[in-house]
């Protein structure tokens, strides 16, 4: 396994509530090498979400540090993690958030298009893994003609497609059968090995965690020993 990618320490995260500041994240501490692939699991409410958001750049930590490939991400300014999250992250969540006007491959297209890549390689690109996919055959289809499974599998090339260095998904099979979860699993689980991307996955089923490389568990706001329940 390749050197630590992802740095994450002492993360705090606290969120106003009427009754009062919530604490959701109580400092949480761990590493990812390039190339692992990560399970997050931990009842509903014990801050996965929340993580997730904190490591994609889209929340702010009270107190800690995130380092992505050195760099401290979570201190950079507004634009120049706009342009990270471009540049260096990917994000697959439960529903698929595809652009409903938008072809699949043009959804696969569009995070190169906003990098500046020209049209012609990029769509190359998009090609590419949706042929990996299985999905050439629909590549024309808007997302509302796709079925569930195939609509996650366009939403798995959209977040690989500028090649990240780190994927952050959410429950990306969730709303999945168990067979087409396992299928969409396998396969960003290969394309993710192959371009060595870190992986943090969260996810509800066990048997998709085992098949991780590594499980982190969390139990309100802070990470337990994933043996126990
Ligand atoms: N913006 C917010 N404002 C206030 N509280 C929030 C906010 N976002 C999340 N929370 C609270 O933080 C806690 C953790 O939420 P989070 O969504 O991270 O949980 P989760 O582990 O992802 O759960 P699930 O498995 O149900 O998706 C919850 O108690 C939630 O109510
Ligand atoms: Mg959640």
């Amino acid at each position: 396994m390749g050197a630590p990618l992802l740095k994450v320490s002492n993360l705090h995260k606290y969120f106003a509530a009427a009754a009062g500041k919530l604490h959701i994240l109580q400092g949480i501490d761990f590493e990812v090498n390039e190339g692992e692939f990560l399970a997050v699991v931990g009842e509903s409410g014990s801050g996965k979400s929340t993580m997730l958001q904190l490591l994609g750049t889209l929340e702010q930590p009270d107190e800690g540090t995130i380092s992505l490939d050195g760099e401290f991400i979570h201190a950079l300014s507004s634009n120049k993690q706009a342009r990270l999250r471009n540049e260096k992250i990917g994000f697959v969540y439960q529903a698929h958030h595809l652009i409903p006007e938008l072809t699949a491959l043009e959804n696969v297209t569009l995070p190169l298009l906003i990098q500046g890549v020209e049209t012609s390689v990029a769509e190359q690109r998009a090609h590419a893994l949706l042929a990996r996919l299985n999905m050439s055959e629909r590549a024309d289809h808007v997302p509302g003609k796709l079925s569930g499974g195939e609509a996650q599998r366009v939403a798995v090339a959209r977040s690989l497609s500028t090649k990240p260095r780190l994927l952050l998904a959410d429950e990306p099979t969730g709303n999945l059968d168990e067979r087409t979860a396992q299928e969409v699993f396998e396969l960003l689980r290969l394309l993710c090995r192959e371009e060595r991307a870190a992986v943090v996955m969260v996810t509800h089923s066990k048997q998709l965690a085992l098949d991780c490389d590594r499980v982190l568990k969390l139990h309100d706001g802070k990470v337990v020993d994933a043996a126990v329940s």
